[in-house]
């Protein structure tokens, strides 16, 4: 499943300004086929929070209410529960929420977890202090990035802040998910945001020991 990942990004590299070549992945996202992932062991699922997210809770940069979006099994969001915030995790796949779900109920968590697609987020019908992603924006293409700033707008409260950790054009190799470059988040965060930092972080895989190069942003809404 994951080698399909790499044919995704194989495609955007030769074809990226055709409307075959978006015709073409957008088909082949679909073949990303994010349940059948769950039923298996995927490589970013470690079963921990990400330790970038730990190291910003411990500092006290994250505030409030939380919303995790792309939450996977929810990790991140139950972490944040322990922690003592109101936490809520959204995310598309219905396998990956039953997941969040089953932990919320094992480890006596009070967490909220829907099904949500996070092109629609304003759905949800209220706002957070704070969103978490991990993963999350990396796997958006070029016109869901856009779609996608909006409907967070819509759920972070003012002043709220936005922390997003996605796979950097420093890591080698193309397998996973497309590369993320500063220039990429700017651009996509640019007029009514403030961006508070780009700094280089690791993400955490079951499958690199040393972590993958990746990007922890922290975005606020003005
Ligand atoms: C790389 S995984 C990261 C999952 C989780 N954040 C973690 O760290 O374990 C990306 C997640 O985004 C979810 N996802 C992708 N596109 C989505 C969308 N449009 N709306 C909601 N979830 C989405 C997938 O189902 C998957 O769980």
């Amino acid at each position: 499943m994951f080698s399909r990942i790499i044919n995704v990004s194989d495609v955007r590299q030769t074809h990226r300004q055709t409307y075959l070549y978006r015709a073409l992945r957008q088909t082949m996202i679909c073949m990303v086929d994010f349940s059948s992932v769950y039923r298996g062991a995927p490589p970013w699922d470690i079963g921990r929070p990400q330790k970038e997210f730990v190291r910003l809770e411990g500092a006290g940069e994250i505030v409030g209410s939380v919303l995790d979006v792309g939450c996977g099994t929810g990790e991140n969001a139950l972490f944040l529960a322990v922690k003592g915030h109101v936490a809520w995790g959204v995310d598309f796949t219905p396998i990956a929420i039953e997941k969040a779900r089953y932990k919320a109920t094992e480890r006596n968590l009070n967490v909220t977890f829907l099904t949500q697609n996070a092109l629609e987020l304003h759905t949800l019908g209220r706002t957070f202090d704070t969103v978490v992603d991990s993963g999350l924006f990396h796997v958006l293409d070029d016109e869901e990035r856009p779609q996608f700033v909006n409907n967070l707008a819509s759920v972070l409260n003012r002043y709220g802040t936005y922390f997003m950790l996605c796979f950097s054009e420093l890591e080698p190799g193309s397998y996973g998910p497309r590369r993320v470059t500063q220039s990429d988040i700017r651009n996509a965060f640019d007029g009514t945001w403030h961006i508070n930092y780009i700094r280089p972080a690791q993400m955490e895989s079951r499958l690199q020991i040393d972590g993958i190069h990746a990007w922890l942003s922290s975005i606020s809404k003005e």
